[in-house]
């Protein structure tokens, strides 16, 4: 495992799970998180684990040999819960965990170009089967205005227009 779960023991005090109660991570990445869960909720309760990465999916694998069928896996973005809790039948949820952010394997181990420190490509996305566009045509392709409005409204820049050259 390249990734250190951050925080886990306030992640479990907010939490709190108890035996055989079943919660969702939105955000499995290395299963760190969800394998303290897991432990907590023993012997009945299930994990539902989210990650919009396929490779993150593939590194939370080593979770399925241990723990069975209370895990299962989906490659698929948070943003779906709704449908993928359908889907998968996945009810009742005592508890959701968002870690949002990027593993230190996607910062370090990738060829995504999240990381200052290595030279790569300006693409930024997590999973590039999805149609979304990469970092790399924003910031050549959109206007200035838009790049402004995404880092004011998406990032909470209060200074992105810090830099502005022109009248704006
Ligand atoms: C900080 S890491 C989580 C680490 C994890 N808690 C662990 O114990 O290893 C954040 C994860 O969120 C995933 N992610 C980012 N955006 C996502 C989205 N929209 N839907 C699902 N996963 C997403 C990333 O791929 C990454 O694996």
């Amino acid at each position: 495992m390249i990734h250190a779960a951050v925080l886990k023991k306030e992640v479990l005090e907010y939490l709190d799970p108890k035996q055989n109660e079943n919660f969702v991570d939105c955000t499995i990445g290395e299963g760190g998180h969800a394998e303290d869960i897991l432990n907590k909720i023993k012997p009945e309760g299930k994990v539902l684990g989210i990650d919009l990465d396929p490779q993150q999916i593939v590194s939370s694998h080593w979770l399925e040999a241990i723990y069975k069928d209370r895990v299962t896996l989906v490659n698929d973005s948070y943003s779906n819960l709704k449908e993928i809790l359908e889907r998968k039948s996945f009810a009742p949820v005592s508890g959701i965990l968002l870690d949002l952010g990027m593993s230190s394997a996607q910062l370090e181990g990738t060829q995504k170009g999240f990381s200052f420190k290595i030279d790569q490509g300006l693409d930024m996305r997590y999973n590039d089967l999805t149609g979304y566009l990469t970092a790399e045509k924003i910031v050549n392709e959109y206007s200035y205005e838009k790049i402004e409005e995404i880092l004011r409204n998406y990032g909470e820049e209060k200074f992105s227009k810090k830099n502005c050259q022109r009248n704006c």
